[in-house]
């Protein structure tokens, strides 16, 4: 049977006004390159992406979002449908309490843009998560990569966990650690599109 991947994308963009924005730097290249191969490979494959500037793979099918709130629906709509999860969107962890309906204008004064918590789609979904599904989570570290990639894997209820570096972000390249909740680990450096390639294998033949 043809297996069903969900697979997430890109940055997300918390309005602060009509004008501005928070974002960062994901530029979707991993995600993409995983639901590519995921497609290629023979997986009915539902892409759900933040702004990018990336054409759409020809084996996937692609929903485009802006916000984490966005993404937080667009997952869950599908999120029962499918067999494997790739959580690799840069979802802001964090939006404006408050959007302005105009545009702020600037004043002599120091302004303050009070942040507060954006769901957490991945937390969620470990939490709702059925036996026969895999659901896979990514890590971007600064430091003492492998040991809070792990972290992550326990605390959300991961089958595996991608970490990876910042040196990852925007780069056609990265060099990545799979890690499983066994325990084992691999370490990958190469071009996202090969990565993508491995990753895909990894999860079509799990069970
Ligand atoms: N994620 C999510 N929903 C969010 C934020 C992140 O689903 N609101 C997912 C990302 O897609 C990624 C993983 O969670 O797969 C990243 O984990 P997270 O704990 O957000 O990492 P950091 O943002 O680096 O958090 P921390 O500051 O705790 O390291």
């Amino acid at each position: 049977m043809k297996k069903k991947a969900l697979v997430t994308a890109g940055p997300t963009r918390e309005s602060i006004d009509p004008i501005r924005f928070i974002s960062n730097r994901s530029s979707g290249k991993m995600g993409y390159a995983i639901a590519k191969a995921l497609g290629l490979k023979g997986a009915h494959v539902k892409l759900i992406s933040g702004p990018v500037e990336l054409g759409t793979p020809s084996s996937v099918e692609l929903t485009t979002v802006e916000t984490a709130e966005e993404m937080a629906a667009a997952v869950f709509k599908e999120f029962n449908w499918a067999d494997i999860i790739v959580m690799a969107a840069a979802v802001s962890d964090y939006k404006p309490a408050s959007v302005s309906s105009r545009k702020i204008k600037k004043e002599e004064r120091n302004i303050d843009i009070r942040l507060e918590r954006t769901r957490d789609i991945l937390l969620e979904m470990g939490r709702r998560k059925r036996a026969d599904q895999i659901l896979v989570g990514f890590a971007l570290e600064t430091e003492e990569l492998i040991k809070n990639a792990t972290k992550k894997l326990r605390d959300k209820n991961l089958d595996i966990v991608i970490a990876n570096s910042e040196k990852a972000q925007s780069s056609d390249t990265a060099d990545i650690w799979i890690i499983d909740r066994k325990g084992n680990r691999e370490l990958n450096e190469m071009s996202k599109e090969k990565l993508g390639e491995i990753i895909a294998d990894k999860l079509l033949s799990r069970n």
